[in-house]
């Protein structure tokens, strides 16, 4: 590989355009991209030889670790056998074993049905649409609208977008959706009226765009008995909090809630492959049945729907929860997030608030002009002490792969710490 490094910014700098990026800023003179050229467990490597930990498992996709040996074997594997076909017109081995250990994971009776697509985004797309279909086919045709929460994020294409309560992200481009959108704050919020609501959409225990909002215990089972008593469908984004992230395998168990709809992607594949799920129940699958001619097909795909190679990392990904007992064995690592995080807090007066969900840290800096990037500069110090991570806006993030160790938990925290003294101590 051609590890000029000046050359590869520069090319990049040139001819890239990066998500969520100020590109003025990013292609200032001063500013050096870091080109990332290797990863090894919770450990990504840069072109110079540079080592980080991987604070946020690479925008929380992340779980078993980089260059997971059994991920990228299954992969090599597939990839030698057949790399991709197209799911349209015909099946593949992976996505065939796939999507039964999928609906394995939940409650019996609960979600049997898989389609998938790429993303986050297009998992949320799938299920909106599966929703509002649905309501077609069954003859609730009213049932048209649905109902979203502030803060929340669902992912960037129109529908999905639609759902979002960010202003940032996606007030411009709101009234182009046609989509009709109720915004709520709190479960207090919801319509006594719930008649017109084909679905609710929620990220289940945590908002992970919205800073990392932790919504209060009880509060998933109390929007799945209101979905109950108003005959809308739940559909839980569980984005980001899947595989592991809040210390069971899903949030929703946490609340013993079963949705009509899950949106899976990021972890799905370990964090190595583009690959989304969204899972149904058989209730709404069996509306889309008929006839051809009655047109109940869902007229919905993308090219890389199935994708061989993302179905067989998730598979090795799935066997890596069990025979590593991966879950079971977070107890140790939450907690000892945990403690660094009080200890950020207690050491440093700018760190106003920390939130926790399992694998999951937040920490607030408080007092600040949001356009003085603080957080995006104690992400920048922080490299310089070996840990990438990034914020969202003043709220600093630690989300490590699943895989990490205690130690390398505290070399985070140490890190954090030391940026943050960086930026706001001197
Ligand atoms: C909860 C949630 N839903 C959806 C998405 C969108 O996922 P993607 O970026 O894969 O489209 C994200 C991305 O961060 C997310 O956090």
């Amino acid at each position: 590989m051609d590890l000029d490094t000046e050359r590869l910014i520069a090319l990049d700098k040139r001819f890239s355009w990066h998500p969520f990026t100020q590109m003025a800023d990013w292609c200032a003179p001063g500013h050096e991209p870091l080109v990332l050229v290797e990863g090894k467990g919770a450990v990504l490597t840069d072109s110079r030889g540079r080592e980080y930990l991987d604070g946020n498992a690479s925008i929380w996709t992340n779980v078993h670790g980089h260059g997971h040996p059994k991920i990228v074997e299954a992969i090599r594997e597939q990839a030698g056998r057949l790399a991709h076909a197209s799911f349209l017109g015909t099946t593949n081995v992976p996505a065939t074993l796939l999507a039964e250990r999928l609906v394995s994971l939940f409650p019996e009776g609960g979600l049997s049905r898989v389609f998938f697509s790429d993303d986050g985004s297009t998992a949320v797309e799938c299920a909106m649409k599966m929703a509002l279909q649905y309501r077609q086919l069954v003859g609730e045709g009213e049932r048209c609208e649905f109902v979203a929460f502030d803060g929340a994020y669902h992912g960037d294409t129109f529908g999905a977008a639609a759902l979002g309560g960010i202003g940032a992200f996606h007030a411009r481009f709101e009234r182009f959706s046609g989509l009709a959108v109720r915004r709520c704050g709190a479960l207090e919020d919801l319509p006594e009226d719930g008649s017109k609501i084909a679905a609710v959409a929620i990220e289940p225990l945590v908002q992970g765009a919205n800073g990392m909002r932790m919504w209060p215990e009880g509060m998933l089972r109390g929007l799945r008995e209101w979905c109950d008593r108003s005959g809308a469908h739940l559909i839980l984004d569980e984005v980001m909090t899947g595989f592991g992230r809040t210390g069971t395998m899903f949030a929703c168990e946490r609340e013993g809630v079963v949705p009509d709809f899950i949106a899976l992607a990021k972890g799905l594949t370990g964090g190595t492959m583009p690959l989304a799920a969204t899972l149904t129940s058989e209730a709404v699958y069996g509306a889309f049945l008929g006839k051809f001619e009655e047109m109940k097909t869902f007229f919905y795909g993308h090219s890389y729907s199935g994708n061989p190679l993302g179905c067989a990392a998730a598979l090795a990904s799935l066997e890596v929860f069990e025979e590593e007992g991966v879950i079971a064995g977070l107890g140790a690592k939450i907690e000892r997030l945990g403690e660094g995080l009080v200890r950020l807090r207690d050491a440093h007066p700018a760190v106003t608030g920390i939130r926790q969900c399992g694998m999951i840290g937040a920490l607030d800096l408080g007092g600040l002009d949001w356009r003085d990037r603080t957080g995006a500069r104690v992400c920048e110090a922080a490299r310089a002490h070996g840990l990438l991570t990034r914020p969202v806006v003043d709220t600093l993030v630690l989300m490590p792969p699943l895989c990490v160790t205690v130690e390398e938990v505290d070399g985070m925290v140490g890190a954090l710490g030391s940026a943050i003294a960086d930026v706001l101590e001197k």
